[in-house]
């Protein structure tokens, strides 16, 4: 048959070959390669449009745009929204860029999805007590999915900042305090929300943020200065970032804090240098909120202007709220304070991403899709399994848990134990406290035949009548779970704390309950460590729940009933008290380390130095035993491996998880290193009696690290620890020599 194109077709196509009439632009050919399409439309843009795509802007609480987003949308100024979703007001917004724009560029929408869009997962200092990367990934790629749904590209996540504070409430939003675990965990969260392409259905964009230092903040006090050492940023602050640049993150946020008295919203070496020259990143980079105004209140920018041209000359390609770039850009270009080049190359870095993104070809989003997304039941079992693995036992003295399921009489006290929004923790994006399984509920779901007795009791500014009440209550049941710990709002941003005491009256409620001589079972539920001496020394029980998500107060039941067994693990130690803050595992040794016995060490005259509870600690309902550690070869090279091997074994009657960690001590060097420092774990879930061999690999990866000079594995005797917390363990020695 032979094959004759139909005049219409024939019509059809030239017209649409640039010999024929009107020329289609090569940004407008999905088939073009992103950059080229990048490039073609930059060489269409004024100056002004220019600026414009840099320029993100704050939508309203409820997911609406702002009346003047419509005019700077067709003006084709706005760049990229935060806030700004679900398809109506997503659609109707993006219509005046994509349709009545002179260039029909795109806007890029974003919103903080941090641990869930809609189904609440655990907060990400929980999620990370499950030391299991893929869980983390799941739980994002879930997230992203929701987020996608009501017309998002981009998500604020993660949040990778190593933070070793408590009393710093964005604690609660990071994966503690440790480079290795937050490497992980960073690159899983990356994985997760952007899949293999971003610019896929179901998949968004990540950030990381927030670059750098953020956590280190004097005092704890949200938004502080930081003064960092080269080599803690290198070796503590740096690798999780560096860890998502290598899963592929395509957008960086800088921090608010001032670095060593370069803010980080104008930190060329950093921005520039660290990040684009030294590892090669290649996406985009968008301020904090209005930190490129910042500037000037930190007194690095002298006006407007002078912090437009100090941030996009840092390498700053985005500004999020402030909206200097807009209004001050054009003619400090002019005035030749911005360079033509470095402008060309934010715009192209935003422009380039957005095309691979997708969102030229797919700017709409279904208004049907939401419905079919959120909250499915797939999606509320993994919040479930989320929560159930981040759950920490912190003690159970005598196993009083897991509590038989037929007991009789429970007495739930605390307002913790029924409250929604409480579970959600404080970055909860659109979930909604109405979805959330309280403990209450979770318990008469797990133990439908004890008789429950609930009592407020003493949240922050109880009265007298509240604290009797529930001690009278309690002192008639035969176990009483006692919910505590901080409400949600008391970590995130902007939610510093100078004390890490269980707020309100809620600590006297607790000496009360003991009084009563029933066993008192305490839940913590909190976004960062608190202090729970008291707790330890005088209840058998403490199970640390975090904020657990939509599903928290079923899986906080399953586990106090036995229906799940606990393996989750600390991933930043537990202080005794705030005095002892910054506390954690990986500190370098002293010249005079901590002895009990002599008086002039490392120590407190008023305090144990020890933590309460140290990073990577955590029990079970099941006890594992930790033996045979070969190393081999037992001696390498610099370059060279060893194996790490060692048998764990599941010596109790029930089935249960636990996290084997392998940790490593540098004995001399060139710098000194610290005591201890994690370079490997994994869960195992293990079968009564079953035991596993597990193998780790230690080369330079592991055993370098990065001195003024550069990045080595220097030669001398390594110290090889293997258990299940960063205390104690399996011992033995790696020799590296040249
Ligand atoms: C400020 C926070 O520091 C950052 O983490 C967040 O992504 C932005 N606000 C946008 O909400």
């Amino acid at each position: 048959m032979k094959n004759y194109m139909s005049s219409a077709a024939l019509i059809f196509l030239l017209a649409a070959s640039p010999a024929f009439g009107a020329e289609v632009p090569l940004y407008k050919d999905a088939k073009a390669a992103p950059a080229a399409r990048a490039a073609d439309l930059l060489g269409r843009m004024t100056v002004e449009e220019k600026f414009g795509q840099l320029q993100q802007l704050d939508g309203l609480w409820e997911g609406n745009y702002r009346e003047e987003h419509l005019a700077l949308a067709r003006e084709g100024r706005l760049g990229s929204t935060l806030n700004v979703r679900t398809a109506p007001f997503a659609n109707t917004l993006q219509k005046e860029a994509v349709e009545r724009s002179r260039l029909g560029i795109p806007v890029l929408f974003a919103f903080d999805v941090i641990h869930g869009y809609r189904t609440i997962f655990p907060v990400p200092l929980g999620e990370s007590a499950q030391w299991e990367p893929q869980l983390a990934e799941a739980a994002a790629s879930a997230a992203a999915e929701e987020a996608y749904s009501v017309g998002l590209k981009w998500t604020f996540a993660p949040m990778v900042d190593i933070a070793r504070d408590p009393r710093w409430g964005r604690i609660v939003e990071g994966s503690g305090e440790d480079a290795y675990l937050g490497s992980k965990l960073a690159a899983a969260r990356v994985r997760g929300f952007q899949g293999a392409d971003y610019g896929a259905p179901w998949k968004v964009m990540a950030c990381a943020k927030h670059w750098v230092g953020y956590g280190a903040a004097e005092a704890g006090r949200d938004y502080n200065s930081t003064d960092i050492s080269e080599s803690a940023l290198r070796n503590v602050y740096f690798p999780p970032f560096k860890a998502a640049v290598d899963a592929g993150v395509v957008t960086f946020m800088t921090a608010f804090n001032d670095l060593n008295g370069v803010p980080s919203t104008a930190n060329k070496r950093n921005i520039s240098g660290v990040l684009r020259g030294e590892w090669g990143f290649k996406g985009f980079v968008v301020s904090d909120y209005t930190s490129v105004k910042e500037l000037i209140l930190h007194g690095l920018a002298a006006d407007g202007e002078d912090a437009a041209v100090k941030a996009l000359s840092a390498g700053v390609d985005m500004e999020m709220v402030s909206t200097l770039y807009r209004e001050t850009g054009p003619a400090a270009l002019a005035a030749g304070k911005i360079s033509q080049a470095d402008l060309d190359a934010s715009v192209l870095r935003v422009l380039e991403l957005k095309f691979r993104a997708g969102i030229f070809e797919n700017p709409y989003i279904d208004p049907a899709l939401e419905a079919k997304t959120l909250k499915t039941p797939e999606k509320l079992a993994l919040a479930l399994n989320a929560a159930l693995n981040s759950m920490v036992l912190l003690k159970n003295e005598g196993a009083l848990l897991p509590l038989s399921p037929g007991i009789k009489k429970v007495a739930v006290i605390g307002a913790l134990a029924d409250s929604r929004a409480d579970m959600l923790g404080s970055w909860s994006a659109d979930g909604k406290p109405a979805d959330a399984v309280t403990l209450l509920e979770g318990i008469r779901a797990v133990a439908p035949g004890a008789s429950l007795v609930y009592s407020s009791g003493a949240f922050a500014g109880a009265a007298d009548k509240d604290l009797d009440r529930a001690v009278a209550e309690a002192a008639k049941a035969d176990v009483i779970i006692a919910a505590v710990g901080e409400t949600f709002d008391l970590s995130g941003e902007a939610a510093s704390r100078v004390s890490l005491a269980l707020p309100g009256r809620q600590l006297e409620l607790l000496e009360r309950l003991k009084k009563t001589d029933k066993p008192v079972v305490a839940v913590v539920f909190n976004g960062r460590p608190l202090e729970l001496g008291w707790l330890n020394d005088n209840l058998p029980a403490i199970l640390e729940a975090w904020q657990p998500g939509t599903q928290g107060g079923l899986a906080v039941a399953q586990t106090l009933f036995g229906l799940a067994n606990p393996g989750g693990k600390l991933p930043i130690t537990f202080p005794r008290s705030v005095g002892q803050v910054p506390i954690y595992y990986g500190h370098r040794n002293t010249g005079r380390p901590p002895d009990a016995k002599e008086k002039y060490t490392s120590k407190y005259i008023d305090s144990s130095f020890e933590p309460l509870y140290p990073f990577g600690y955590g029990l079970s309902y099941s006890s594992f035993s930790f033996s045979g550690l070969e190393v081999s070869p037992a001696v390498i090279a610099p370059g060279g491996k060893a194996q790490v091997s060692f048998e764990i074994k599941n010596i109790s009657r029930r089935a249960g998880s636990e996290v084997a960690q392998l940790y490593i001590r540098d004995e001399a060097g060139s710098e000194t290193r610290p005591v201890r420092e994690l370079k490997g774990f994994q869960r195992v879930t293990l079968a009564p009696g079953e035991a596993r061999r597990l193998i780790f690999e230690l080369g330079p990866e592991e055993l370098g690290w990065y001195y003024a000079g550069g990045y080595a594995v220097e030669p001398g005797r390594f110290k090889i620890y293997a258990g299940n917390s960063s205390a104690g363990g399996l011992e033995g020695v790696l020799e590296v020599k040249p």
